[in-house]
């Protein structure tokens, strides 16, 4: 029987999925009294059967009386696929919604769609909040990292509920603070799954390395744990624990899983968001690449080992000396990757006028999120030492962390590329040090030379000021 409740309830989490159910918890763990709904009653029924929830929980079964069950201003989370299952949402609630009320969206939704719907939203007198969500399920149920961003008058509505759930970083901060207007939020989220994709790609390719060298998972595991001791990060973390996983007949778990990454596209936001803003984050890239190369049918890429019949890569040397080069590599590939996100994030808030704090973005990264590690610490200071930083290559703790292991990076990347092994990037993070270091980019003249001869779109030159343009056809 369910209690008819007065409206009561502090917040509304809408879509009972893996992430929404376990805000919903969360929320409840911290005092707060929770309404729920979702499309179909099963997931709300299966909520209600977690015990001791029965006083903070109020299910609903359909939208009217969700709704209706809300303290008002009410404050509804939307918890459902990004795309189009939000719009129809928001098509279906903002007409029983009034003034005052504030909406929270915690998808990985694309920024523009975020402002979008804040306009929309708005014309009702309805306040709009698109927040990232980090930190996978896990996170969700025992302390995410929070991006919100938006109707800035919302924040102190929701400001104590939302810090309440967040995670604390090493300082103890709560992993969550107001991003910036508009779609800052979600724009933050996507970026940090851009930098995700990144780090996952360069610990798959050392993984590889190091399988090349003839090493076991086990061995990988004990290197991944012995380097995540100086470098405290997340990914590291795991990757230990899915290289240790055993399948059912205690075999490693990873020699049966199809060689076939997956993407729902945050990635791949990444990409085109930095590109729209001239940012070239060809470190995320190469993660969103690699996932699409790992999706082309297996059977071609059998077809084509045999039309080519090369080797296997194979390495040679000892494992103890290679560790010692892969994980200074490693270091060096984490913290261009870091430092490409974060140049991205300061491009938009300029070009987009958010006003971004960069150290605080850091900070609440800093717990619940999924690249959660030290080098964030470092990153928050170096934008608080230099608030107009406009690379973290030239902060003190990453000249120092790039200059020791940019030669173990290029001793690895070569021996990679030797062996017909594929680092693309571990590669393009050493590419775009060499590139970022070079007083003279050769290649960039020879381009507009080329650009010039068939386009005639014009040159500068290095002597004197000025655009030229050479009338080649006097050879
Ligand atoms: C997080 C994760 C989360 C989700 C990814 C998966 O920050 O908690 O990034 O958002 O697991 O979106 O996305 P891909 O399928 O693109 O890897």
């Amino acid at each position: 029987m369910i209690r008819k409740t007065k409206a009561a309830c502090q917040i509304g989490m809408y879509g009972l999925g893996p992430m929404g159910r376990s805000l919903a918890l969360n929320f409840a763990d911290h005092g707060y009294s929770v309404a729920t709904y979702n499309f179909t009653a099963d997931l709300t029924w299966q909520l209600m059967s977690v015990p001791g929830l029965a006083s903070l929980v109020t299910p609903f079964f359909n939208e009217r009386d969700f709704v209706a069950g809300l303290r008002q201003p009410r404050t509804v989370m939307i918890m459902v696929k990004s795309g189009a299952p939000v719009d129809e949402v928001l098509d279906r609630l903002l007409p029983m919604l009034d003034p005052g009320d504030v909406i929270i969206e915690g998808g990985n939704s694309d920024f523009r769609d975020t402002a979008r719907r804040q306009r929309s939203v708005n014309e009702k007198g309805v306040m709009y909040i698109g927040s990232g969500v980090s930190g996978g399920e896990e996170g969700a149920r025992r302390g995410p990292s929070l991006m919100p961003g938006g109707n800035v008058e919302a924040w102190p509505v929701v400001k104590e509920m939302l810090q309440a759930i967040a995670a604390r970083n090493q300082q103890g901060r709560p992993c969550c603070e107001w991003i910036g207007p508009e779609g800052a939020g979600h724009f933050v989220k996507t970026h940090h799954n851009g930098i995700e994709y990144g780090v996952m790609q360069i610990i798959g390719e050392v993984c590889w390395f190091m399988r090349a060298l003839g090493m076991s998972n086990d061995e990988i595991a004990d290197a991944m744990d012995n380097w995540n001791e100086t470098l405290k990060a997340f990914l590291l973390e795991i990757t230990a624990d899915v290289l240790r996983a055993q399948d059912d007949d205690g075999s490693p778990l990873l020699d049966h899983v199809l060689d076939v990454a997956g993407a729902k596209g945050t990635g791949a936001g990444t990409v085109v968001s930095a590109l729209d803003l001239g940012q070239s984050v060809n470190i995320l890239a190469a993660g969103v690449a690699a996932r699409l190369m790992s999706k082309n049918r297996r059977r071609r890429r059998l077809e084509i080992r045999d039309l080519y019949q090369l080797p296997e890569p194979a390495l040679a040397g000892g494992h103890e000396e290679w560790a010692a080069k892969l994980g200074p590599a490693l270091e060096a590939a984490f913290a261009l990757a870091y430092a490409q996100g974060f140049t991205t994030l300061e491009e938009a808030s300029m070009q987009y006028g958010w006003g971004l704090n960069l150290p605080q973005i850091a900070s609440i990264w800093g717990g619940g999120c999924i690249i959660r590690a030290d080098i964030l610490n470092e990153i928050s200071a170096a934008y608080t030492a230099n608030p107009t930083l406009d690379t973290l290559l030239v902060a003190p703790a990453f000249v120092e962390c790039i200059r020791r292991g940019v030669p173990a990076l290029r001793e690895v990347v070569s021996a990679a590329v030797l062996a017909g092994l594929p680092v693309p990037a571990m590669n393009s993070a050493l590419s775009n040090f060499d590139s970022m270091r070079s007083p003279n980019l050769v290649l960039a003249g020879v381009i507009a030379l080329l650009r010039d001869l068939f386009g005639a779109h014009t040159f500068q030159r290095n002597d004197r000021p000025g655009v030229f343009h050479r009338d080649w056809s006097k050879g």
